[in-house]
C-alpha cells in the first residue's frame, strides 16, 4: 500500500503541471514602470541616474529587486498578474536627450537591462509572485529596436555578440522585388508618414529601428527572446506597437509562444477613438487573435467622468464598441497608462477626485480584464506636466486609500462571480448623469449603478428574485419587488450589487488563448462543469489534462477543416454547454509572404482587395497591400507545403465584400505567388471535405511519462520486497 502511494506521487510529480495557469477574466492586472517602482539595489543605478527624480528622462533606480520587495503590497491589492515595462538591455547611450528607463529602446532581446537586474532576478520576482497567488507578464517589444537616428543607431546584439546597427544595415539593404520594400534585418523606408498602408507597418516609427520581422533571422531572434521570458516563468507578454507589424507575423509568433503554455498575450494596438473607421476594423481583426488594450474608449470614459458628458451617449457608444469583438471579455481596461495623461492630471474639476473612483470602478466592471496602472491606488499625479514622461512619476505606496479599496473590493468580487468575469453586458436605464447596467453569465449577475448629477430615487426593471442586495463597495442597499429594483443614489456615487447563484450546467466563459493550433493547451474558463467529461474541439475530442469545475486544461486536437473558428463544447452530467469559438490554426505555420501579380486583377477596383482560402488561416477575409512593383501582397501564417486556393474580393472594411469571381492557386511556403492555373501534381485542400474529422493529438509524447511511471514502479516495487 505505502509502496503504491509513493508510486502515484512520483507519478504526480512529473506529470506535466496542467493545472497551474489560471483563468485571466478572473484577475486584475497591475502596470509597472519598473525604472519608477522601486530601488531595491542601489549598486545598479548608473550611468544616467536621478537620484533627486527630478529629471523625468533619467533613470530613477527602480529595479527587479526593488519590485520584488513590493509584492506583498501589489498582492494587498488583489491583483493576479503583473505586467512589467519592457525588460530586455536597452541601450547605454542618451538618445534625444533621455536615456532608456522606460525600456522601449532595445538593443539585447536575449539579456535583462542591466539597471533593472538580471535573468536571475527576474525569476526571483517570478517565484516570489506565484507564491502570492500572482504572475508576471512581461512588455515585449518586436516591431523595432531603438532610435536610428542618435544613441546607438539601431544597435543590435545577440546575447552581448554585436550583430548590426541601421546604418550598417543599409549597406546590405535591397528592394524586395514582390513589396517594393527596402529591407535587410530592417525596414528602410524612413519614418512613418502617413499613418495607414505599407507605411504604417514598413517604417520607422518615431525613428526607431524597424524590423524585417520575415527575415528568417530576426523572425528566429525575436522569437528566442520572447521563449527566454516563458522559459523563466513568465505567464503572458503585453505586445507593443502591434499596429505596425503584419498581423499575419504576429500570428505565427504567437503560435510558436503558444507551445509553452497558455499563455496570455495581448496587444497594444494605439487607436484613440471608438469611431468605425478603418483603423477600429483593424483594431478588431488583430483581436480576433488575440486580446489588446481597450484604448479607443479610454478618452469617452475620461472625457465622461473628469470633463463633462452624458452617460446614455457612453453607454451605447460602449455597447456598439463591446458588441463586435468575439471575445470582448479578453480585452483589457485600463483608466491610466503610461502614454496617456493620468485621469488625475486631466481631470479639471472639484470633485475630480469623486468622478475617479467612479471611473475606476466602471473600468473594473465594465467587460474586459482590468489594469490598474502603478500609483492609481494612491493618487499619483506629476506636478510637473503632464503626458509622457509626466505621467510616471516615482510611486507613492499607499493602499488604504479608497481607490484602493475599490480596486481590492472589485477583484475579490471578479474571483467569486463570473457575470464580472465572463458576463454579456446590457443596459438598464441610462440618462445623462445615471446609468444602471447588467452583466450575467448563467447563475451569476451583477448591476451596476450610477450617478453624477444630484441624488435620486431610482427605480428600474429588473429580473432578480424578491429580496435585499448589498453593493459591494460601500453596502448601500437596493431592494428587489416584483421584478422592479429601488434604490437611493446619492451625488458622484457608484454601486455594484452582485449575485452567485449555483451553476448547475457547463457553461463556458473564455478560452486561453482563443488562437490555438493541434497539440497546443488552452484553458476553458467557465462554470458548472462537474468533476469530469469530455470536451469537444470542432467536432474532435480533446486530450484532457486536468478538470475542475470552474477550469479545464485541454490540448487541441487536429481537425480537418478549413474554417477559421471552431466551436467548443464541454460535456458533463448528461448536459452540453453552449459552443464557444477558438480560432484554428493547420499547424507547422511560417509566416508566409503571400503575393500575385496585380495583372492578375483585370477590374479597376474601388477599394481594397480582399483574399479568402480554403484553409483556416485564409477563411477570415484578408485585405490585400499594392506594392509599388506591381503586385498584391499581404503576410500570412501558412502550413509549409500545402496547397491551397484563394478568391478575390472588392470592397471596404466595414461593408460586403463583393467576390471578384478569380480564384488563384499556391502552396504554402515563406513567399508564395499565387498563380491562376491549379497545381497539377497535388490535389488542393480545397477539394478536401470541410467536416472530417481526425482525432490525433499531436502536442506532448506520453511515451517519456509512462516509461518514467513504469520505472518508478519496478523500483517501488524492489524497494518494498527489500524492505519486507
Ligand atoms: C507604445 C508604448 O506604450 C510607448 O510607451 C512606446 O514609446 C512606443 N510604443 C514605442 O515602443
Ligand atoms: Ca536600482
Ligand atoms: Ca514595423
Amino acid at each position: 500500500m505505502r509502496a503504491a502511494l509513493a508510486v502515484i506521487l512520483m507519478m504526480l510529480m512529473i506529470l506535466p503541471p496542467s493545472g497551474a495557469y489560471a483563468v485571466p477574466e478572473r484577475g486584475v492586472v497591475y502596470q509597472v514602470m519598473v525604472d519608477r517602482f522601486y530601488d531595491g539595489n542601489q549598486s545598479n543605478n548608473e550611468p544616467f541616474y536621478d537620484p533627486t527624480h527630478t529629471s523625468y528622462r533619467l533613470y530613477w533606480g527602480g529595479d527587479l529587486e526593488g519590485l520584488t520587495e513590493k509584492l506583498d503590497y501589489i498582492a494587498s491589492l488583489g491583483v493576479s498578474m503583473i505586467w512589467v515595462s519592457p525588460l530586455n538591455d536597452n541601450i547605454n547611450k542618451m538618445a534625444h536627450g533621455s536615456a532608456p528607463y522606460h525600456g522601449y529602446w532595445t538593443r539585447d532581446y536575449k539579456r535583462i537591462e542591466e539597471h533593472f537586474g538580471d535573468w536571475k532576478a527576474f525569476r526571483r520576482l517570478v517565484e516570489e509572485a506565484k507564491k502570492r497567488g500572482m504572475c508576471v507578464s512581461v512588455d515585449y517589444v518586436p516591431n523595432h529596436s531603438n532610435p536610428a537616428t542618435d544613441g546607438e543607431f539601431g544597435a543590435l546584439y545577440d546575447n552581448g555578440t554585436f550583430v548590426t546597427d541601421y546604418y550598417r544595415d543599409t549597406r546590405n539593404a535591397t528592394v524586395n522585388p514582390i513589396t517594393g520594400i527596402r529591407e535587410n534585418l530592417y525596414h528602410h523606408n524612413g519614418n512613418i508618414f502617413t499613418w495607414s498602408g505599407i507605411p504604417l507597418k514598413y517604417a520607422n516609427l518615431f525613428g526607431l529601428a524597424d524590423f524585417n520581422q520575415l527575415d528568417p533571422w530576426v523572425d528566429s531572434y525575436l522569437t528566442e527572446g520572447a521563449m527566454l521570458f516563458a522559459d523563466s516563468g513568465a505567464c503572458g507578454f503585453r505586445v507593443d506597437a502591434v499596429k505596425h507589424m503584419e498581423l499575419g507575423w504576429l500570428e505565427a509568433f504567437y503560435l510558436r509562444l503558444y507551445s509553452k503554455g497558455p499563455l496570455f498575450i495581448y496587444g497594444e494596438y494605439y487607436s484613440l477613438s471608438p469611431e468605425r473607421s478603418d483603423d477600429l476594423y483593424e483594431l478588431y481583426r488583430y483581436s480576433n487573435v488575440s486580446p489588446v488594450l481597450n484604448i479607443p474608449i479610454r478618452e469617452n470614459i475620461v472625457r465622461t467622468f473628469g470633463f463633462v458628458g452624458s452617460l446614455e451617449t457612453l453607454s451605447r457608444t460602449l455597447e456598439d464598441y463591446y458588441s463586435l469583438f468575439v471575445y470582448p471579455n479578453k480585452q483589457l481596461n485600463f483608466l491610466d497608462s503610461h502614454d496617456l495623461v493620468r485621469f488625475l492630471n486631466a481631470a479639471k474639476r472639484d470633485d475630480s477626485v469623486e468622478r475617479f473612483h467612479m471611473a475606476l470602478a466602471l473600468t473594473m466592471t465594465l467587460p474586459g480584464i482590468p489594469v490598474i496602472y502603478y500609483g492609481d491606488e494612491s493618487y499619483l499625479v506629476s506636478k510637473d506636466g503632464k503626458g509622457d514622461p509626466y505621467n510616471r512619476p516615482m510611486m507613492a505606496f499607499n493602499n488604504t486609500t479608497e481607490a484602493a479599496h475599490i480596486i481590492r473590493i472589485l477583484a475579490e468580487l471578479r474571483k467569486a462571480n463570473d457575470a464580472l468575469a465572463f458576463g454579456d453586458f446590457r443596459t438598464v436605464y441610462a440618462n445623462y448623469s445615471v446609468w444602471a447596467f447588467e452583466r450575467t453569465f448563467g447563475s451569476h449577475r451583477l448591476l451596476v449603478v450610477m450617478n453624477k448629477g444630484s441624488p435620486v430615487n431610482l427605480t428600474l426593471n429588473l429580473e432578480w428574485s424578491d429580496g435585499t442586495y448589498h453593493d459591494a463597495l460601500y453596502g448601500a442597499k437596493m431592494s428587489v419587488s416584483n421584478v422592479k429594483a429601488s434604490l437611493e443614489l446619492p451625488h458622484n456615487s457608484i454601486y455594484v450589487f452582485h449575485v452567485e447563484g449555483e451553476q448547475k450546467e457547463p457553461l463556458i466563459g473564455s478560452v486561453t488563448p482563443y488562437t490555438a493550433k493541434p497539440g497546443q493547451r488552452i484553458l476553458i474558463g467557465g462554470a458548472g462543469f462537474g468533476s469530469g467529461g469530455r470536451v469537444i474541439i470542432g467536432g474532435a475530442e480533446a486530450r484532457v489534462l486536468s478538470w475542475n469545475s470552474t477550469g479545464i486544461l485541454v490540448e487541441v486536437p487536429e481537425v480537418r477543416t478549413q474554417k477559421a473558428w471552431l466551436d467548443v463544447v464541454v460535456e458533463t452530467g448528461g448536459n452540453v454547454s453552449e459552443p464557444a469559438k477558438l480560432r484554428y490554426y493547420s499547424g507547422n505555420d511560417v509566416p508566409a509572404l503571400l503575393a500575385f501579380n496585380a495583372s492578375l486583377v483585370n477590374a479597376s477596383l474601388s477599394g481594397t482587395l480582399w483574399i479568402r482560402g480554403s484553409l483556416p488561416e485564409l477563411e477570415e477575409p484578408r485585405p490585400m497591400f499594392k506594392s509599388s512593383t506591381g503586385y498584391y501582397f499581404t503576410v500570412v501564417p501558412l502550413p509549409q507545403n500545402v496547397t491551397f486556393s484563394v478568391e478575390l474580393y472588392t470592397g471596404s472594411s466595414w461593408g460586403e465584400l463583393s467576390p471578384l469571381g478569380i480564384t488563384l492557386y499556391g502552396k504554402a511556403g515563406k513567399t508564395v505567388l499565387l498563380d491562376d492555373k491549379p497545381p497539377i501534381e497535388n490535389q488542393i485542400s480545397s477539394t478536401m471535405p470541410t467536416t472530417t474529422i481526425v482525432h490525433r493529438p499531436i502536442g506532448e509524447n506520453p511515451l517519456p511519462y509512462l516509461l518514467a511511471s513504469l520505472l518508478l514502479l519496478g523500483a517501488a516495487l524492489i524497494i518494498w520486497k527489500k524492505r519486507g
